[in-house]
């Protein structure tokens, strides 16, 4: 049923590939929960972390997602890599497929550089983050923490709020959850809202006020201020965005009594979110962090499989 060699972006999963993920990504966090790790099918593979944005989760999570699969994996720094002497990102996948790297984690600033790169290598590519555009193992593990939360999806409603134009997250949860047949509804500042945003799926809203966003949702997502692409220039003071748009108690009284805050991390306590919320009994932000292992794991596993078998065909 897992035809993709590459995970580039939620734009490409019907609805029963995402399913499949999430099932496959279920599967992998009860192994690992139980420490039954003797299932390897990886061993004797090599997965590479080619990142060239600062991560902590991302990076970290698909490392000990390979090693859990039995994969070697190999992370390369750009700060220290051959690109600081002008080698293209191109060249640079290149020359680790030469290594025969069966998988290739990348993260970049430029939106479609995994696209571009997949185009051009029999490597499985994985986008781990490009620009603005899309995260889609973020997206995943989203989607498995409020299921494991909720107990369904469908028919939920889940508020992003923040930074919506810089934010991949968003838009690849967007895509996601609408797939899914949940409502969407985005809100942040109207300088931090993509024109586009409605059109990201049928069940997706705008909202220009974080307390009607939050009237009665079940899962309340807050995003950081991208500051590193100039997010910050965009508002008029820290202080005034923390004030309307923070998660504060007053506003998290707004949602369901049971909803669940979500945070995709880094987190600027005390700006998007009051930190005695994000530490307190409702937030499932380290939750999101433990199953992003088990969705990773589930992607790798079925983007190399699915190389194999091109491999095998051609
Ligand atoms: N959520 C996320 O992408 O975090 P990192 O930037 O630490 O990988």
């Amino acid at each position: 049923m897992w035809k993709h060699r590459h995970l580039l972006g939620i734009s490409e999963l019907s609805r029963d590939e995402i399913l499949l993920l999430l099932s496959s990504a279920e599967r992998w966090f009860a192994v690992t929960r139980e420490q039954a790790r003797d299932a390897r099918p990886l061993l004797g593979r090599t997965v590479v972390n080619l990142f060239f944005e600062s991560s902590t989760r991302t990076r970290t999570s698909f490392e000990v997602a390979g090693k859990r699969l039995g994969a070697d994996v190999v992370n390369v720094s750009p700060q220290t890599s051959s690109v600081t002497k002008g080698e293209t990102l191109l060249d640079t996948v290149k020359n680790l497929e030469a290594l025969r790297a069966d998988a290739i984690v990348l993260r970049h600033s430029a939106s479609g550089a995994p696209a571009h790169v997949a185009a051009q290598t029999h490597t499985s590519i994985v986008n781990a983050g490009d620009g603005a555009h899309e995260h889609p193992t973020q997206a995943l593990l989203d989607a498995f923490t409020i299921r494991a939360a909720k107990k369904r999806l469908e028919g939920l409603v889940v508020a992003i709020c923040g930074d919506i134009l810089h934010s991949r997250v968003a838009r690849s949860n967007a895509l996601l959850l609408g797939a899914l047949g949940v409502e969407v509804r985005l809100t942040g500042p109207r300088t931090l809202m993509p024109r586009e945003a409605a059109a990201l799926g049928p069940t997706v809203r705008v909202m220009g006020r974080l307390e009607e966003a939050l009237e009665g949702a079940d899962v309340v997502m807050m995003l950081r201020i991208q500051n590193e692409r100039l997010a910050g220039a965009m508002l008029s003071s820290t202080r005034e965005y923390a004030r309307t748009f923070g998660l504060s108690a007053a506003m998290l009284a707004r949602a369901r009594a049971d909803a669940i805050v979500m945070h995709p991390g880094p987190i600027n306590r005390g700006v998007e979110i009051d930190p005695r919320i994000a530490d307190g009994e409702r937030s499932v932000i380290l939750d999101q962090v433990e199953a992003g292992v088990a969705v990773r794991m589930a992607v790798l596993e079925h983007v190399v499989r699915a190389g194999d078998a091109a491999r095998a065909s051609a």
